[in-house]
């Protein structure tokens, strides 16, 4: 058995920097060999700043030119499925950033190359490697707060995303580019498919912001009904301006149990009786969820070594993706949506 992972970095944007530096300095049996990105800007900055000196506009050259065993695919939703499969079908493992892609079909034939080339797929679900979110998972398992009847997860972003992200053509919106780890998240804990949502959307910051693409929101609120019977809402706001926000809810049938709060740091300050307490708050996700990003990245690779697999994978990808697209559809028609409509 191998006991190191090559791995080809896919994107060279926001996110493909904190993976850059889980694999860099945090799981020593991965080696970052490649780096791909259309971009030369973003490609030489991510080049230098992680040391790695063979750089590609695109995967297919990267395939042809160096001898790797993974990818971590960081690019924009509408070249997931392209990516994706290319990968698999040249026997690459494959961590794919959520949201899956952009449609069913896409993700369906994501899991079948994956799958037809025995490759591992994991989904960039972060959260699910959170210590506190793994903790609060591992003790309602245990049943310490009974049976989940209600869950509430909210994640408000502090900047715009990138101009592709906020457009539902590219991304699906705000819903699946911030929220995707919610519709996750809210499923996982609960134990339970969704079954039905109705959402409310609204446009607060868009016009000042300089953003009049079509059905742009930035605010959303989403009620869920899940198969089992329980309730659940997933609320999002970005930009949020005040920093970055992740926070869940569950309300079980003997107690609650909360994960996360507004305040980010241990450390509280008081120097000036008029300014009060300051309580530090979390300015950014990489900030937030730095040991989910380096958690999931020692996962994968301990996959690969294993032949494991792993804990979130296509299916989950999928059902976020589902859970979007009943929302997108809900607040373009103002009603509520069976996810039976979407899954068919
Ligand atoms: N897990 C998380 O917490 C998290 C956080 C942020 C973003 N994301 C996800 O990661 C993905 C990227 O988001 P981002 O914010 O880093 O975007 P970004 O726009 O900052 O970066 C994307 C990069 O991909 C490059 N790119 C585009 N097409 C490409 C191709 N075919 N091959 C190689 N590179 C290509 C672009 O040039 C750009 O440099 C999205 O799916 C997003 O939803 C996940």
């Amino acid at each position: 058995m191998s006991s190191s992972v090559r791995v080809c970095l896919v994107g060279a944007g926001r996110v493909a920097r904190v993976h850059a530096n889980s694999l860099v300095n945090h799981v020593p049996p991965a080696q970052l060999v490649a780096l791909v990105d259309p971009d030369p800007r973003a490609r030489e900055e991510a080049g230098e700043q992680f040391g790695i000196e063979k750089r590609f506009a695109a995967l297919e050259e990267a395939l042809e030119s160096v001898a790797f065993d993974a990818v971590v695919i960081t690019t924009p939703t509408f070249t997931h499925k392209q990516l994706a499969v290319t990968a698999a079908n040249a026997g690459k493992h494959i961590l794919l950033e959520k949201p899956m892609a952009l449609n069913l079909a896409e993700c369906d034939a994501i899991i079948a190359a994956a799958e037809a080339n025995g490759v591992i797929l994991q989904l960039g679900f972060m959260r699910r490697f959170d210590p506190e979110f793994v903790a609060a998972a591992q003790r309602i398992e245990a049943g310490e707060i009974g049976q989940p009847m209600l869950i509430k997860s909210l994640t408000h972003g502090p900047g715009l995303p990138p101009a592709w992200a906020r457009d539902l053509k590219t991304s699906n919106g705000m819903l699946a580019e911030v929220n995707s780890h919610d519709w996750d998240c809210v499923r996982w804990l609960m134990g339970s498919d969704y079954q039905r949502v109705y959402v409310e959307v609204a446009n607060f910051k868009g016009k000042a912001r300089g953003v009049d693409t079509e059905h742009f929101y930035d605010n959303a609120l989403v009620n869920i009904r899940f198969e089992n019977g329980g309730l659940g809402s997933i609320s999002g706001v970005c930009p949020c301006d005040y920093g970055y926000d992740a926070r869940v809810e569950i309300v079980g049938e003997k107690g609650i149990m909360q994960i996360g709060e507004l305040k980010g740091q241990a450390v509280v300050v008081c120097t000036n009786r008029d300014q009060g307490l300051i309580t530090p708050i979390y300015r950014t996700w990489p900030q937030r969820f730095e040991w989910g990003y380096i958690r999931e990245m020692e996962h994968f690779v301990d996959c690969i070594l294993k032949g494991a697999r792993p804990k979130v994978g296509g299916q989950e990808g999928r059902w976020a993706v589902a859970g979007v697209l009943a929302a997108t559809r809900s607040f373009l028609e103002e009603r509520p949506v069976y996810l039976r409509e979407i899954l068919g």
